[in-house]
């Protein structure tokens, strides 16, 4: 009789070491799952739908893809621009267990302090030393796989920051003396530089995964290096939206070139875009990359869940 999910949350070390037990009692299946190392990412959650479909989404597709750790890019969480320690709370709930940012991160003023206190939030590690808070953390994964995150904010089209190329080197050497696997988000606008960073640093992260567009791409790949990457992971917010923002303010500021304020619906069918990385940690490359994009009918919310 095969035994499966007993082994997933025991640490590689102790598996390995009981390698031909475990294949005898619990199957070969099961030993070889057991040393896997999924990572969930999760794309830009935007406002109270983007929340509400993570509240409802995320346990179970953590269980469908047997993850061992959650990555989800927050910057946009709280109404659509940066993070605030309730919104914070809410992913961390719903079982993020290391939160990204991007562009958005200091929209709040409360995420000043919040960066500096809270280790499972990052920022983009490019910005000007002094900034608050950290680019860069090491997680603990369910296997016991220590995990190495690194958030950078891209430069065309967008503020000018430190190089992330050369800023992230800094980073990954101190994350790869501690850590064997890298996570990279690069939160960026342009396309070739997301590319560009990717090829950069193939084979020695074990993915790049972009963000910040919140349209999901389909260019997910293993790089020749082994790195796992995808120019964007997407959003997890409102579906009926210009991404994932009122659709009439978006258009009547095309048309009129006026500024507008720019409102997440408060209540909205969703969609959450993720992908899970296969990685291999004794190599700290990766096997494959799957991309993910559920839907959540706002219908389906619990009567009074108006947070
Ligand atoms: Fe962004």
């Amino acid at each position: 009789m095969s035994v499966t999910g007993c082994c997933s949350c025991l640490p590689n070390s102790f598996v390995l070491r009981f390698a031909p037990q475990i294949a005898e009692f619990c199957g070969v299946d099961e030993l070889a799952r057991s040393l896997y190392l999924n990572v969930l990412f999760i794309g830009d959650v935007v406002g109270r739908p983007g929340r509400t479909a993570l509240r409802h989404l995320l346990p179970s597709l953590k269980d469908e893809t047997d993850a061992d750790l959650a990555i989800v890019n927050g910057e946009n969480a709280a109404a659509g621009y940066g993070i605030t320690e309730g919104t914070l709370a809410e992913l961390l709930e719903a079982g993020a267990d290391c939160v990204t940012t991007g562009n958005h991160v200091w929209a709040q003023k409360e995420a000043y302090k919040l960066a500096d206190r809270e280790p499972r939030l990052l920022r983009p590690a490019n910005y000007p030393s002094g900034a608050p808070g950290r680019g860069a953390g090491i997680y603990e994964a369910r296997n016991g796989v220590r995990v190495g995150v690194l958030n950078l904010l891209g430069r065309v089209f967008m503020a000018a920051l430190d190089c992330p190329f050369r800023r992230g080197d800094e980073e990954l050497e101190a994350l790869r003396a501690e850590c064997d696997v890298v996570i990279v988000d690069f939160h960026a606008e342009a396309t070739s530089e997301k590319r560009a960073y990717g090829e950069y640093v193939d084979g020695r992260v074990a993915a790049v995964i972009g963000t910040h567009t919140h349209v999901q791409t389909a260019d997910e790949q293993v790089l020749a290096g082994g790195t796992a990457f995808i120019t964007d992971c997407g959003m997890t917010g409102p579906s009926d939206s210009i991404i994932g923002v009122d659709k009439k303010v978006i258009v009547q500021r095309f048309l009129t070139g006026l500024p507008a304020k720019f409102e997440v619906p408060k209540r909205a069918d969703s969609v959450l875009d993720a992908v899970v990385v296969d990685c291999d940690e004794a190599t700290g490359t990766a096997r494959n990359i799957t991309r993910i994009c559920r839907s959540h009918p706002s219908g389906e919310e619990a009567s009074g869940d108006q947070r």
